[in-house]
């Protein structure tokens, strides 16, 4: 009767007890998480757990921040609970192909791994306490490099059962098995996508088996690794379970995405379209991105500089054209106009002096300047003029019905003949009707030679400019 009950009592304790110890929890993103970081471990603004980041020779832990019950605490010998985990990761390298160590999956007895390596140790281990059975560390790696002196790594991309050291106890190349065909489809674990690793542990069997899978499809019926092995002298009553990464001389991003975790059961599925997002697609990317932006930004530069330069040259050519009168580029280049009065002044010498009259035209103007094709003046139109005898004095014959512009223009024209005539007076000799009408006039711009010629022929231009469009054509 008192066994009897003794029995139930110890039945119904240990069953509370039990109850007590069945730890679970499920992290679909670590915005809410109660983890304790350390190194260069932290959240990212939209819930990653991001072990390490772009830096070399770089560590970073993350654990749960509560102790786990692995043992019954009233039997110290008794073998461990059975535990059941998964999580979703995914590895971002600077290099398409290389990558920083990888991630590992620990149980350890503290909470972050004081004194550990941040490089082919994956943050789990040092030189010295490497392969220690004093550790009491259980991890599962996700190892990215070949490290065949220490450890005898298979390759650069396999998963492994560590326990207390490197040098895995059991070890494959990343990848899983067909559920149809029993086919081994190969992973690389530095892709930059995500996958999901699950990890069970059977505390009757004492087995250990570790299933890897891409994240968006569901777990493998033949797990990667599988274990026989009794933990129990391993894993002490209370241990610390988390993440540890290392980067080596490789910069890589090492990501959680979501984490579920329990004692005495089935860790609870995640749900993939809960976790948080990756960083748009790898370095890599990144950086072609930052190329690519790069490259516009400096063709935006580029053509803004060429558009301001024309921009400039042209505004500075309106500038100097100013400068150039309009009428100026209408009507040719000094010399041009030069050669035009020339002619005409030329014409005027004749009629007034060499002809057996004299003709006085009376109607000296723009429009009564014709151009031959080499821009030789020429006067046209008698319709006004007088015949008069030499020796009479032609200047009386320009009262009455002269237009005062066209005297303005002969006054002008003679002006201009006179410069003429006088900077070339060597070759030919002034033309007299010309020099005395000047003479009457204005006898001080008579000596004005190249100034005169400056000021006058624009003038003279422009009334010709006013008078006829066909002066121009
Ligand atoms: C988080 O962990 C700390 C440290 O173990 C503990 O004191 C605290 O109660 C935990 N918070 C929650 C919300 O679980
Ligand atoms: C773990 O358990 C072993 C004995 O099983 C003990 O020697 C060791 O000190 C324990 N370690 C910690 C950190 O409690
Ligand atoms: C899978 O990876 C291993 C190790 O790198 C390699 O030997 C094997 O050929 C790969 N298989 C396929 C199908 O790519
Ligand atoms: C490990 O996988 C094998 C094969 O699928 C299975 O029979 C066994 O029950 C698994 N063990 C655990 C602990 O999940």
């Amino acid at each position: 009767m008192f066994s009897r009950l003794l029995v139930t009592l110890s039945f119904f304790l240990v069953k509370v007890i039990a109850a007590h110890e069945d730890l679970s929890f499920t992290y679909n993103g670590f915005s809410s998480a109660n983890l304790s970081l350390d190194g260069v471990a932290e959240f990212t603004p939209n819930g990653l757990l991001r072990l390490t980041d772009i830096d070399t020779q770089r560590k970073g832990h993350a654990f749960y921040s509560n102790p786990v019950t692995f043992k019954n605490s009233m039997n110290t010998a008794a073998a461990i609970f059975s535990f059941s985990t998964t999580f979703v990761f995914a590895i971002r390298s600077e290099y398409p192909t290389l990558s920083g160590h990888g991630i590992a999956l620990v149980i350890s007895p503290t909470r972050g791994l004081p004194g550990t390596s941040p490089n082919h140790y994956l943050g789990l281990f040092n030189e010295n306490n490497n392969g220690n059975e004093n550790n009491h560390v259980v991890a599962v790696e996700l190892d990215t490099i070949k490290s065949i002196d220490q450890f005898d790594d298979i390759n650069n991309n396999h998963v492994g059962i560590d326990i207390n050291g490197l040098k895995s106890e059991k070890v494959y190349t990343a990848g899983y098995y067909n559920d149809k065909n029993g086919e081994f489809k190969n992973l690389t674990l530095v892709s930059g996508k995500s996958m999901k690793v699950w990890v069970e542990y059977d505390g009757k069997k004492k087995q250990m088996n570790v299933t890897l899978a891409p994240s968006n499809i569901g777990k493998p019926r033949t797990p990667l690794l599988s274990l026989t092995r009794d933990l129990s002298s391993v894993v002490n009553n209370t241990m610390y379970v988390g993440f540890s990464a290392s980067t080596g001389s490789v910069p890589t991003s090492h990501y959680i995405l979501g984490w579920s975790f329990k004692i005495n059961g089935q860790a609870q599925e995640l749900v993939l379209s809960q976790l948080p997002k990756l960083p748009r697609m790898g370095d890599k990317k990144d950086r072609s991105l930052i190329l690519t932006v790069g490259l516009t930004l400096i063709c935006v530069i580029i053509i803004s500089l060429a558009i301001s330069g024309i921009i400039y040259l042209i505004k500075r050519k309106r500038k100097f054209e100013e400068l150039v009168e309009d009428w100026e580029v209408d009507y040719g280049p000094q010399s041009q106009r030069l050669r035009i009065i020339k002619g005409v002044a030329s014409g005027l010498l004749y009629l007034h002096e060499e002809w057996e009259q004299v003709v006085i035209h009376r109607d000296v103007k723009a429009s009564n300047v014709l151009l031959d094709s080499e821009f030789n003046g020429r006067l046209g139109d008698f319709g006004l003029s007088r015949l008069c005898d030499h020796g009479r004095d032609p200047m009386l014959e320009k009262s009455g019905n002269f237009p005062l512009k066209s005297q303005a223009f002969v006054l002008l024209l003679n002006t201009v003949c006179a410069i003429w005539s006088t900077s070339a007076k060597k070759k030919h000799p002034p033309p007299p009707a010309v020099g005395s009408s000047l003479n009457h006039h204005d006898k001080d711009n008579y000596e004005c030679k190249v100034e005169v010629e400056k000021l006058m022929v624009p003038v003279i231009w422009h009334v010709a400019r006013r008078g006829s469009r066909r002066f121009s054509s």
